[in-house]
């Protein structure tokens, strides 16, 4: 972007106007005014360790015409700026949306403010402004609400390993049945912890229940070698998801780990082996080289140390450079940069006949963030003699990673002199470090204005992902000596695909859907913008899963979306995305099935590619989903099973498993519970009474309401039929049950007794004999001969025969 602005400014060849009072430049030279457009920049605050949006109508104001083009760029030039969090996207519309751009803070005490750079490009119909400004974050310390506590761990020697993450050091509060809490640390990817690492067997590379993380006697080990100071951080992030998967709270923190034996972090100082000043030839630009300005610290990085500029130079004294973009001054900048030559000082373009000095003040600030005093820096201008050889012309050079030019092309370098010309010679003193300079075809360090002229010296740049390769020069002509520097600097071509930087994958319960998010999965491309990086999922798809996009606001082309009623938001079956889609939380996963009773491994086999025309296509990488088994099916009845029996009239009959049994996906057949919802009742319309009962086999006194399939298996249940003489009819009785898995899933059933009377009683006899007179007769009556079944109602049906007629008496007879 930087180098794109460059170019931009020197093809529009806009001027740049003063600094401000802020040190800042406003490349304004046009009647749109900046008032107009930057109404109000109000600064936001963060809660601790969470995001705010920035808002549109209270923060950050900003007026655009119609027809009018306009963006903000976040600069990430300055290395003191989003410290303690971050602005995102970098790249956004000035009529951004109330949920559109965001600060995130990463839960670190220190620093409690920050400062965004941020350059605002207006694009009117004639005319173009650019306005760099800064936004203010102050850092709100609120409670957190999900992290209730957050003690330090401790490391009782150097080198030694921590107490393990329990309860005691960290807690979670949430509701446990309601929603699903994770944890994870953000340590890949971040300069934290920088003095060990967490001891987590791996278990740490995806979110973790947060439970189990605090359970899993995870440990700090200390590695560092050198002087530790005795305070190191691991910054992590917990989140809490409903049962939908949907992200409710998120909250970043650090955890603190005490290191006994080491010793408090010392500030960073200046390094007085380096002159603390710079002589400079009026009009020339300077490298600020590690000779004149250097720190150092006994704990950090030597790169990694910050110079902040605490008194900035005024606009009459010139300012300070990075040559990434050398209209707008800085504010601080890495010791690396001044390793690679990119910090100068531009004098200012006021003449002088006398020498000038100028007093800077710094600060080094080191990585723990502890600042040394501040100290001056003097800036020598000399006069010009009018003698030595002049740069007459200082563009630098721009090109292509990998490519070669004449340095004195389009009038990079120009050198005069006025007395000998011919006598001068320019010589590399340094820098030149992804490069080679060649004259004539040979390797050399050393030509004259006359080579530069006919175009034979010549850049070579070693095609190294670097972005610049700044030269210190230095002009003679025998008698005076001017030292300047050339920045060349590299655009990347983008001959890189992206990269995958988190790739996690997912685990989900059967049919569940969960957002995937840019900690799981992840891209990056060092040469073109992250958020447009498009990923494709390779078919063949998963038959048992689905990628989605879910979005709440209207899609603009709503017809290859449906609306989910229920959730209230817009969805799409996708097999491809952006990056952005993975960073607004739009991409989901769902498992659609088929039922799974052990755990199974769904995937999608993807592939990303940049903006590019024609993109760079990345390889194949995976994506893993594990889908765990939820027991949501119901026991079904096993086939072949009859659930009737048939059951003699008084007799006690028990079940067995072929009238009666179940069988489940998930649970053991023999753990299914049946539980008695209607008690055995006669089916008869007319007469539906209750009818017998369900007993155990071994004490048909005690009754049941509820049993196993194992109890069925073994004979243990039967049925009790009624103490009462059916009759002649067989009746029909029926229970109804649930039958219920080990998950609680249960179906509904009825079981069919056939209740067949059986005529195992006599009739009952009535039998009272009778007087007859000698040769009378007399007619029997129900009175003296009866007889009555319970079975049989009717009484013709029973048949009276003498049993035994050989020793009838022979004195009568029956008609
Ligand atoms: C850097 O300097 C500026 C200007 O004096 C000051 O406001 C800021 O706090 C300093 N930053 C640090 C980290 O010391
Ligand atoms: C990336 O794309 C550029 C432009 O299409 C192409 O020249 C280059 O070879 C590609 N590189 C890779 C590694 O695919």
């Amino acid at each position: 972007m930087l180098h794109r602005l460059l170019l931009w400014l020197s093809l529009t060849g806009l001027a740049l106007a003063q600094p401000d009072s802020t040190g800042l430049f406003y490349a304004l030279r046009s009647e749109l005014s900046e008032d107009a457009i930057l109404v109000a920049n109000n600064g936001i605050r963060v809660p601790f360790g969470r995001s705010v949006f920035i808002d549109p109508i209270n923060d950050l104001v900003i007026q655009t015409q119609p027809g009018d083009r306009c963006s903000i760029t976040v600069l990430d030039n300055d290395p003191l700026s989003q410290r303690p969090g971050h602005l995102s996207p970098k790249k956004f519309p000035c009529d951004f949306g109330p949920n559109d751009v965001t600060y995130s803070h990463f839960g670190s005490r220190s620093p409690a403010k920050d400062r965004v750079r941020l350059h605002l490009r207006y694009d009117a119909q004639t005319e173009t402004v650019i306005i760099p400004f800064m936004m203010e974050v102050e850092v709100v310390f609120t409670q957190l609400e999900l992290l209730t506590k957050n003690m330090p761990l401790s490391v009782a020697n150097l080198k030694g390993i921590s107490n393990p993450i329990d309860k005691k050091i960290l807690e979670f509060t949430y509701d446990r049945d309601s929603y699903k809490c994770e944890v994870t640390s953000l340590s890949s990817g971040s300069a934290l912890p920088r003095y060990g690492r967490l001891v987590d067997g791996g278990k740490l590379s995806s979110m973790m229940d947060c439970d189990e993380f605090t359970q899993a006697d995870i440990r700090y080990e200390h590695t560092f070698d050198r002087k530790s100071p005795n305070r190191d951080y691991v910054p992590m992030v917990v989140e809490l998801h409903d049962k939908e998967g949907n992200l409710v709270k998120q909250e970043y923190f650090h955890l603190m780990i005490r290191i006994k034996g080491g010793e408090e972090n010392t500030a960073p100082k200046p390094s007085f082996v380096s002159m603390m000043m710079m002589e400079v030839s009026q009009f020339v630009m300077t490298a600020l080289t590690p000779d004149m300005l250097a720190a150092e610290d006994a704990e950090s990085d030597p790169d990694e140390l910050i110079f902040n500029i605490t008194s900035p130079l005024s606009y009459e004294e010139g300012y300070i450079v990075s040559t990434d973009d050398r209209n707008l001054p800085i504010t601080s900048f890495y010791q690396r940069d001044l390793r690679d030559l990119k910090i100068a000082y531009k004098p200012p373009s006021l003449d002088s006949d006398t020498e000038r000095i100028f007093q800077l003040e710094f600060q080094v600030v080191d990585t723990d963030g502890a600042v040394s005093d501040p100290f001056a820096f003097m800036i020598v201008v000399k006069p010009m003699n009018s003698l030595a050889p002049v740069v007459t012309r200082n563009t630098g050079q721009l090109l292509y990673e990998g490519q070669s030019r004449p340095l004195f092309t389009a009038h990079n370098l120009e050198i005069s002199d006025e007395d000998n010309l011919d006598a001068v010679t320019i010589t590399v003193v340094d820098g030149l470090r992804h490069g080679d300079l060649m004259v004539l075809g040979s390797h050399r360090k050393l030509f004259t204005p006359g080579d530069l002229m006919t175009g034979v010296v010549v850049y070579q740049h070693d095609g190294s992902d670097t972005y610049s390769d700044n030269i210190v020069f230095k002009m003679s002509d025998g008698k005076n000596e001017v030292e300047f520097l050339f920045p060349i600097t590299i655009v990347p071509t983008d001959d890189e695909p992206p990269i995958i930087n988190a790739n996690t994958g997912l685990v989900l319960f059967k049919n569940q859907m969960m957002p995937i998010s840019p900690l799981m999965l992840s891209a990056a491309d060092i040469d073109s913008e992250d958020s447009t990086i498009k990923f494709t999922i390779v078919p063949p798809f998963s038959t048992i899963g689905t990628v989605l996009l879910r979005q709440s606001d209207a899609p603009e082309d709503p017809s290859s979306w449906k609306f989910n009623a229920e959730d209230e938001v817009y969805e799409k079956e996708v097999t491809e995305w952006l990056q952005k889609d993975i960073t607004d939380g739009k991409l989901f996963y769902k498992h659609t099935g088929p039922h799974n009773t052990d755990t199974i491994m769904d995937q999608f086999v993807f592939t990303v590619q940049d903006d590019n025309d024609p993109p760079n296509e990345s390889g194949e990488s995976v994506f893993v989903i594990r889908v765990l088994p939820i027991d949501d099916v119901p026991p079904e009845l096993f086939p072949g099973t009859t659930l009737q029996m048939t059951v003699q009239e008084h007799k006690l009959t028990h079940f067995s498993k072929e009238v009666l049994r179940y069988t489940d996906l998930d649970s053991e057949d023999r753990d299914l519970k049946y539980t008695v919802i209607q008690p055995p009742i006669d089916t008869d319309e007319n007469n539906p009474v209750l009818f017998g009962s369900l007993v155990l086999t071994d004490r048909p006194d005690t009754e049941v309401t509820e049993f196993t399939q194992a109890q069925i298996n073994h004979h243990k249940i039967s049925y009790g039929p009624p103490d009462v003489e059916l009759g002649i009819t067989a009746h029909v009785v029926q229970f109804r049950y649930t039958v219920e898995d080990t998950a609680g899933n249960s179906a509904e059933g009825a079981f069919t007794i056939y209740l067949q009377p059986v005529n195992n009683k006599p009739p009952q006899i009535t039998n009272t004999g009778f007087t007859v007179f000698e040769r009378g007769m007399h007619i029997l009556s129900v009175a003296e001969l009866d007889a009555t079944d319970l079975r049989h109602r009717e009484q013709t049906d029973y048949l009276y025969s003498n049993p035994a007629p050989k020793t009838w008496p022979g004195s009568g007879c029956i008609h």
